[in-house]
C-alpha cells in the first residue's frame, strides 16, 4: 500500500434505511481520520441529498464523543438516488454532486449504506470521485461481505419479540405469525427463526405451499402442541392478484385461519427492527469498517468497499458488488440444521434423510 496521506479533507454520509451501528461507524471513521491521520472530516446531512443541498458540518473529537451507543445516524439519512432518471430524462443531480464535492475541496468521500447507496457510490467512483463504501443494513443482503452491521442488532430485537410471543401464544393456544423485514432476502427470518424457536420459517428464497404449512400446523395441534410460531419474511412470494397490497404477515395469518380453523394472530415487527442501540457485535464491526475505510482513503485505495471475510476486514472493489444482492441459498447450512429439528420451510422437504 502507498504511503499514507495525512491532512486530507474527507466527507462522510449515511444513506438508505437506517440501522443500529451507523453512529459507531461514523465514530470509527472520524476518530481514525482525525487522531491518526490529522484529516478534516465533514459530516454530510441526509445522505446524497446533503451533497446536493450542501448541508454539512465538521465532525470533531467533541461531537463524535458519546455516539458509539446511539441508534440511528447523527447525520440523518435519505433514499435520494441521484442517478435515477425521471420520465426518461437523464438526471442532472450527479453533475451537481460532483461539482459540490469539488467546491467543498474534498479529497475523498465515505458512503455508508446498503445496496442502493453502494451502487450510487460505485457510479460516483466511476465518475472519478475518491469513494470508499461501508456496507450497512439490517437485511444483510450486500454482496461481497460475510455480514453487514445492523443485522445482528435486528436479530436480537426480533428474538426478544419472539420470546415474548411464545408466552402469549401459549396462554391462548394460538398460532402466532410474525412478519420480519429483509427486503427481498430471508436472512433475518432464517436467523431469528432459529434463535427464536420458530416452527415454520418462510423465506423469499424457498418456494412454499401454504397447504403444506397448514398440514404441518394441524399435525402439531393433533400431537397436542399448544401453539406454533410462524416467521414470515416480508419478501415472500404471496398471491399478488389481490387488489389491495396485503402484507406477508396478514396474508399468511388469514390463509392459516381459513385452511386450518386454528385461532391465529399476526405481528408485523416493522421499524422496531431498525431502532435502538447497536448490539456489541455491531458496534465492533461498524468501528472496524470505519477505521478500515480511513486506512484505504489514506492509502489512496479508492473505489473500494470495506468487507468482512472470515473475520478479517478487507477491501472489495465497489464495481464488483454494485447492483448485486446476496440472498439465502436453499442449501445454506442453517436451513439444513433447522430441518434436522423438523422445522417447516413449507416446501415439504424434511431434515430426516
Ligand atoms: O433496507 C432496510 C429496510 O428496513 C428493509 O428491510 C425494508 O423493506 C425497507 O428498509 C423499508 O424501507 P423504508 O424505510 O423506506 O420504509
Amino acid at each position: 500500500m502507498k504511503t499514507k496521506k495525512r491532512g486530507m479533507k474527507i466527507g462522510i454520509l449515511t444513506a438508505g434505511g437506517d440501522c443500529p451501528g451507523l453512529n459507531a461507524a461514523i465514530r470509527g471513521v472520524g476518530k481514525t481520520a482525525i487522531l491518526k491521520y490529522g484529516m478534516q472530516v465533514l459530516g454530510i446531512s441526509s445522505g446524497f441529498q446533503g451533497l446536493l443541498e450542501m448541508h454539512y458540518h465538521e465532525l470533531t473529537e467533541n461531537n463524535l464523543s458519546g455516539i458509539l451507543t446511539l441508534g440511528g445516524t447523527i447525520l440523518g439519512t435519505s433514499r435520494e438516488k441521484p442517478f435515477r432518471s425521471e420520465d426518461g430524462i437523464e438526471s442532472a443531480k450527479p453533475d451537481k454532486i460532483i461539482k459540490n464535492y469539488r467546491t467543498l475541496g474534498l479529497d475523498g468521500l465515505v458512503c455508508i449504506g446498503g445496496n442502493g447507496t453502494l451502487k450510487t457510490a460505485s457510479l460516483l467512483a466511476h465518475e472519478g470521485l475518491n469513494i470508499i463504501g461501508i456496507p450497512k443494513t439490517i437485511d444483510n443482503d450486500v454482496w461481497g461481505t460475510d455480514v453487514t452491521f445492523g443485522f445482528d442488532s435486528a436479530v436480537n430485537i426480533i428474538t426478544d419479540a419472539l420470546d415474548r410471543l411464545h408466552t402469549t401464544a401459549n396462554s391462548h393456544k394460538r398460532i402466532m405469525v410474525v412478519e420480519v423485514m429483509g427486503h427481498s432476502a430471508g436472512w433475518l427470518a432464517l436467523y431469528s427463526g432459529l434463535s427464536g424457536g420458530g416452527d415454520v420459517i418462510l423465506l423469499p428464497e424457498i418456494k412454499f405451499d401454504i397447504n403444506i404449512v397448514c398440514e404441518y400446523l394441524l399435525r402439531r395441534s393433533r400431537l397436542g402442541k399448544p401453539y406454533s410460531i410462524v416467521i414470515a419474511a416480508e419478501g415472500i412470494n404471496i398471491d399478488k392478484k389481490k387488489k389491495k397490497k396485503i402484507s406477508a404477515g396478514h396474508y399468511i395469518a388469514k390463509k392459516i385461519t381459513k385452511i386450518t380453523g386454528l385461532e391465529t394472530r399476526e405481528t408485523i415487527l416493522g421499524y422496531l427492527q431498525r431502532g435502538g442501540t447497536p448490539s456489541p457485535s455491531d458496534r465492533i464491526l461498524a468501528t472496524r469498517f470505519g477505521a478500515c475505510a480511513v486506512e484505504l482513503m489514506a492509502g489512496e485505495m479508492f473505489g473500494q468497499m470495506t468487507a468482512l471475510k472470515d473475520n478479517l476486514v478487507v477491501p472489495v472493489p465497489l464495481a464488483d458488488i454494485a447492483g448485486k444482492t446476496r440472498r439465502v441459498s436453499p442449501e445454506d447450512q442453517l436451513i439444513k440444521d433447522a430441518r434436522l429439528l423438523d422445522t417447516c420451510f413449507g416446501d415439504g422437504k424434511t431434515g430426516i434423510q
